[in-house]
């Protein structure tokens, strides 16, 4: 395996492109808003000239498990690829391929309007029908992007006055529509429902005539964890509070018929908002919103932004949604699901005997915690130069000291593709461990 030596390494630390990190960049001074991008622009390249910016690569072919992946450089590599999104593999799966075909066909590349307006399309009409099917809620809207439905829905429901009470891992879309609605946002402790009561507790007490969104996912993206449904969606109730519950990461690739974890939880039809991007597991750009409330269908209909003001999704990507549905539900789904599921254990098995922590739970996201930006960076480089491509994640995906390197299986890996990255990338910490003297990377505790 083509390693850097110590020597190397050092010197690479020397360099000061393992140093900083984003937050530092985020609000810049200066009257000028494009030349005070400077700085920014600086630390970007020197890290890139030390090939340790890992970010805005490209794939040169389809999103699977060998992939030959481009530098935003122009440098190119081949190698095992556990940084795409495509949990069942679907995006190569021959039926999807022909929807997208048939639909390009019969319907053409895109959606000419606005869900609002003539935007909508059989294909589009189809696929809302089949998501009340699967999510047991009798209304459905789409958006173009799941970050779309995200924002869209909080911005649609809350009003200043309202209140969002949200989770501090929470995804950025999410975070970013709560701050854009109201003032009003109180951030509970990570999947803990007697924090969601206290906060629930003293809004109540001191405002009973607004609403109060509680905002969390099924499957936190940079975590692989859960909370409990059942239990936050009765608290919730109890304070006369929304629960709004984002599947982007579990729905399809997780739970009963592919149900994710609602439906693992026996939660379907029983969550007062579900919303879901289908570019995890449904092989598509595009989110949706669903509920038992046909009036909060129409609250999103003339005030969720993306959904008004940008155009729907287009007939190829619902048709291909569509039949990815159709096969998650089937029996080759639960077989796809298998065999992601004995991948991942697979590969956290084998982390974790190598000393690695791995945190959450079994999912297509495995994170392994570095804790340290600059361990993070380097691991990504070296085992980019080892044939692996991981996604190293540091601020602002992640909270300051908790960098990790993000990996996302798919049903399509081999074990030996699993094995083999394993291997590797436990090599890679030891070295960059021993090299830099890196705090513990290798403790080994639960996540
Ligand atoms: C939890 C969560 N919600 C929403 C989104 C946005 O989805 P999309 O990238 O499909 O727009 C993401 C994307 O990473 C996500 O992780």
């Amino acid at each position: 395996m083509l390693l850097m030596t110590d020597a190397e390494i050092r010197a690479l630390a020397r360099s000061g492109a393992l140093a900083n990190n984003a937050a530092q960049f985020a609000q810049p001074r200066g009257a000028d808003l494009i030349r005070r991008t400077g700085p920014l622009e600086a630390w970007c390249a020197l890290r890139a000239a030390h090939g340790v910016w890992q970010y805005a690569r490209a794939l040169e072919g389809p999103p699977q498990p060998l992939a030959e992946v481009r530098e935003e450089g122009g440098r190119r590599a081949a190698g095992l690829n556990f940084a795409s999104q495509d949990y069942l593999s679907l995006g190569a799966h021959p039926a999807v391929r022909d929807a997208a075909v048939r639909a390009l066909r019969d319907a053409g590349p895109h959606s000419a309007g606005s869900a609002v307006l003539l935007g909508n399309s059989r294909q589009s009409l189809a696929l809302e029908k089949a998501l009340t099917c699967l999510l047991g809620h009798d209304h459905v809207t789409l958006f173009p992007t799941g970050w779309g439905a995200a924002f869209g829905a909080i911005t649609a429901l809350v009003h200043a006055r309202d209140h969002v009470v949200i989770d501090q891992l929470a995804h950025a879309s999410l975070r970013q529509g709560a701050a854009a609605a109201t003032r009003n946002i109180a951030v509970h402790r990570h999947l803990d429902c007697s924090h969601v009561r206290d906060v629930l507790a003293t809004i109540r007490s001191r405002d009973r005539e607004n609403g109060i969104l509680v905002v969390t996912e099924g499957l936190f993206s940079m975590d692989s964890d859960s909370p409990d449904l059942p239990l936050l969606q009765h608290v919730c109730h109890e304070y006369g509070a929304t629960l709004l519950v984002d599947v982007a990461h579990d729905l399809g690739a997780l739970g009963p018929n592919g149900a994710g974890i609602i439906g693992q939880q026996g939660m379907l039809g029983k969550v007062d908002i579900v919303l879901g991007a289908f570019s995890k597991t449904f092989a598509a750009n595009g989110g949706f919103v669903a509920s038992a409330s046909h009036g909060l269908k129409r609250q999103l209909q003339l005030f969720a932004g993306p959904h008004l003001f940008s155009n729907a999704l287009s007939p190829v990507q619902a048709a291909v949604v569509l039949e990815c549905l159709r096969i998650v539900q089937s029996s080759e789904g639960a077989v796809l699901r298998t065999r992601l599921l004995s991948n991942v254990s697979e590969l956290r098995s084998q982390l974790a005997d190598a000393g690695l922590r791995c945190l959450g739970l079994p999912s297509a996201i495995v994170p392994v915690l570095l804790g340290s930006e600059p361990a993070t960076r380097l691991a990504g480089k070296l085992l980019a130069r080892a044939g692996v491509f991981v996604n190293p994640v540091e601020y602002p995906g992640v909270p300051l000291g908790r960098a990790r390197l993000r990996l996302q299986l798919m049903s399509g890996h081999e074990m030996w593709q699993v094995r083999q990255a394993a291997q590797r990338i436990a090599t890679c910490v030891r070295r960059i461990e021993s090299a830099l003297a890196v705090p513990p990377a290798l403790e080994v505790q639960g996540g």
